[in-house]
């Protein structure tokens, strides 16, 4: 598939290596080609890296990526132009909601990208889990939520892929859940726990 990843850092620069290495045409939107995270991307990516603008990042995928910190999402949403008909991967964390916004950072992305398809994943776990999703032998969980079938069955691929399991997470309301499972993780992290661990699922 063709990919925007919104964000060259953590989140930006391993999705666009993880997925670039299962054969998928992977682009980096920037705000600053030359900045150290967008180098460091571009290096892990060798000759497939490309870095380009929000605008033209938006332009060339059929899925995009937020990679961004909260606080520059508006702005990078309106500097991405017509998103009508896109994927859009949410990864964000908001962890200091303001007053007017939506009860989770998914649900403003979608009022504030019309048309697109937006689907919340790969938020609750660390970034080195998107690079080595296996711990202890089992596989991190990606929860996906969002409201259209096609486009979440297309991200549960994506994360499946990558070797993490896509649990369907139910419709884009249930972000608020996901963000908070978040926020229990990055609790957790700081609490003792470190970075080396992550939420699953499992079945009997
Ligand atoms: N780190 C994790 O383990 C983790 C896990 C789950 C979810 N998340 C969430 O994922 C998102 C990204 O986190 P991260 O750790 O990847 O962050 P990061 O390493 O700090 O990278 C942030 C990226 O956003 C870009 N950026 C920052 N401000 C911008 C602006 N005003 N306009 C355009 N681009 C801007 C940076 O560009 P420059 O290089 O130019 O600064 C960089 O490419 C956050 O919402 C975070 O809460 C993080």
């Amino acid at each position: 598939m063709k990919i925007g990843i919104i964000g060259a850092g953590n989140i930006g620069g391993s999705l666009a290596q993880v997925w670039s290495a299962k054969g998928h045409e992977v682009v980096l939107g920037v705000r600053d080609p030359n900045s150290p995270k967008t180098q460091q991307a571009l290096a892990s990516l060798g000759s497939v890296g490309r870095a380009v603008s929000l605008g033209e990042a938006a332009a060339f995928g059929e899925v995009l990526a937020i990679a961004l910190p909260w606080n520059a999402v508006r702005e990078s949403l309106a500097a991405m132009g017509d998103l009508s008909g896109k994927i859009i991967i949410d990864a964000t964390n908001r962890f200091n909601a303001e007053p007017g916004d939506a009860p989770s950072a998914a649900e403003d992305i979608a009022r504030l990208a019309p048309g697109a398809y937006v689907i919340k994943a790969f938020n609750t776990m660390g970034w080195e889990a998107l690079r080595n999703p296996i711990f202890s032998g089992v596989p991190v969980t990606a929860f996906i939520c969002g409201d259209d079938a096609v486009a979440k069955a297309t991200v549960m691929n994506l994360a499946g892929e990558i070797g993490i399991n896509a649990m369907d997470a139910g419709p884009l309301s249930n972000a608020r859940a996901v963000e908070g499972l978040a926020q229990l993780w990055v609790h957790m992290m700081r609490s003792g726990a470190g970075r080396d661990m992550a939420f699953t699922m499992i079945r009997r």
